[in-house]
């Protein structure tokens, strides 16, 4: 059975490690992550864009996807499925849709108007058994059309979302989606250290995971961040995977463009990235 993320989160702020959200794009994502998460008996989120709905023919198709291969693989640590920068429409959509947990994204709206969207969301989201992530300050970059410009979030603004009673909180504090810039400042530390002093125990949710700097990630746990997410990092492992199978020329050889094997390097280097994050996010045996 899926579970929401609330209970996985909130033992991972007392416990001080941090739960990997992986977004998944199609079924062989779906599997190698659920394969590292039970392999490092770990709790894991699988992350679901809009784009990536889309792409997998809508998030109702995703729901019936993501528990079919959770059962028939014999999944037993806990597992979310979790929507990824949510519009308003998307989250009421993946509740309906059997999602157990939606991030409404409501960054981009005055705060007033952020506020009485996520309220009614944590209602509609609480009462149908899922857990919410909010979003407070933009996370730079781009992922799947939603771009942000990387402000910083505001203290004060992540404790007024924070008391809608959202069950864990995303605020950008200079983190940015896909690779980082050369000329990246890191993670504003100062700037988490007020949004945790000001939030109390609501697990915090780091965006922007790939490529963030291992003792950056610790420092990051050590300060309350009790969720990272990472998109990029699987998608660069499966594309350098698959990229070297074809340049060796495996796909001519034999029955190598066979999908099964065409894909399978791809596969295995997704779980190999996914195992070696729930490592340094701390989370293996946690399950
Ligand atoms: P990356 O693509 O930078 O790993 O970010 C993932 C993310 O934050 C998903 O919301």
């Amino acid at each position: 059975m899926l579970v929401n993320a609330a209970e996985m989160l909130n033992k991972a702020r007392e416990g001080h490690y941090a739960v990997g959200q992986f977004n998944i794009n199609n079924l062989e994502w779906t599997k190698s992550v659920l394969a590292a998460a039970q392999e490092m008996n770990s709790p894991v989120i699988l992350g679901v864009s809009e784009g990536a709905g889309k792409y997998m023919a809508g998030f109702r198709t995703v729901a019936a996807m993501v528990r079919e291969i959770h059962d028939f693989m014999g999944i037993t640590v806990p597992v979310a499925l979790h929507l990824d920068h949510g519009s308003y429409e998307g989250a009421k959509a993946c509740i309906d849709a059997g999602f157990t947990s939606i991030m409404f994204d409501g960054s981009h709206y005055p705060i007033e108007e952020n506020v009485a969207k996520t309220t009614e969301l944590v209602n509609a989201a609480h009462e149908a058994g899922l857990s919410i992530e909010a979003e407070v300050g933009a996370i730079g970059g781009e992922e799947d059309g939603v771009i942000g410009a990387g402000e910083v979030a505001d203290a004060a603004e992540c404790a007024r979302i924070a008391e809608l009673g959202v069950d864990f909180l995303a605020a950008g504090i200079g983190n940015i989606h896909g690779k980082y810039p050369a000329n990246w400042k890191g993670l504003d530390f100062e700037a988490l250290a007020a949004i945790k002093a000001a939030t109390g125990d609501m697990p915090l949710v780091l965006h922007g995971g790939t490529g963030i700097p291992t003792d950056m990630i610790r420092k990051a746990i050590d300060l309350g961040v009790s969720k990272i997410n990472v998109n990029t990092e699987c998608q660069l492992s499966f594309a350098a995977a698959t990229r070297e199978y074809i340049e060796a020329g495996k796909d001519l050889q034999g029955k190598g463009f066979d999908p099964r094997k065409l894909l399978a390097p791809g596969a295995a280097a997704i779980k190999e990235t996914v195992k070696e994050k729930i490592e340094l996010f701390g989370s293996a045996n946690k399950a």
